[in-house]
């Protein structure tokens, strides 16, 4: 079974671009943070605050395999840091998998995220300068992982619906 997985860091669109490719394709989304929400029963916040990052961190790459593993096609949006934890940037390179990068500049990750950070536990309570100089950074060491994808798609100035376009060339 064919699995198209989209990754990138934190703010790239991943969601939002695949719920749109799903309409187009008809292949079903899984969103692996809703997914992982679902199981927890309580939000990634809840979980970071009570479980920690590593116990989060187990659970993401626990049900990521498990999807991997489904017996449908699907599209999976990851978690921006599920590639860089356990071997979860192996399976990107699977047989069945169609792992693509969706790849955003630092300022247009900071653009999106500096209003939009409280659902995020890793950038929630930092201040404009902090998450600038955290993005900047963060971005720098996770590309290593995000690199080992099988393509890569540049979201900078592009509508969702022109990246999805994109998606299916690539995918061609
Ligand atoms: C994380 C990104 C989040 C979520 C969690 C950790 C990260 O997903 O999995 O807060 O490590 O970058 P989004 O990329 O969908 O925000």
């Amino acid at each position: 079974m064919k699995k198209i997985v989209l990754l990138g860091y934190m703010g790239c669109g991943k969601s939002t671009i695949a719920q749109n490719l799903s309409k187009i394709t008809n292949i079903p989304f899984l969103d692996l943070d809703k997914i992982i929400e679902e199981r927890a029963k309580m939000s990634i916040n809840e979980i970071f605050e009570k479980h920690g990052e590593i116990y989060f961190r187990k659970l993401e790459h626990e049900i990521f395999v498990e999807l991997l593993q489904s017996d449908e096609n699907n599209i999976i949006g990851l978690g921006g840091g599920t590639p860089c934890y356990a071997n979860n940037h192996e399976l990107l390179k699977g047989e069945n998998v169609d792992s693509i990068y969706l790849k955003a500049s630092i300022d247009t990750l900071y653009n999106r995220l500096v209003y939009n950070k409280s659902k995020r536990p890793l950038i929630a309570n930092m201040d404009e300068e902090e998450m600038k100089e955290f993005i900047a950074k963060h971005l720098f060491d996770r590309s290593f992982y995000y690199n080992q994808s099988k393509h890569k798609v540049v979201v900078d100035d592009r509508s969702v619906e022109e990246t999805v376009q994109d998606i299916l060339r690539v995918l061609a």
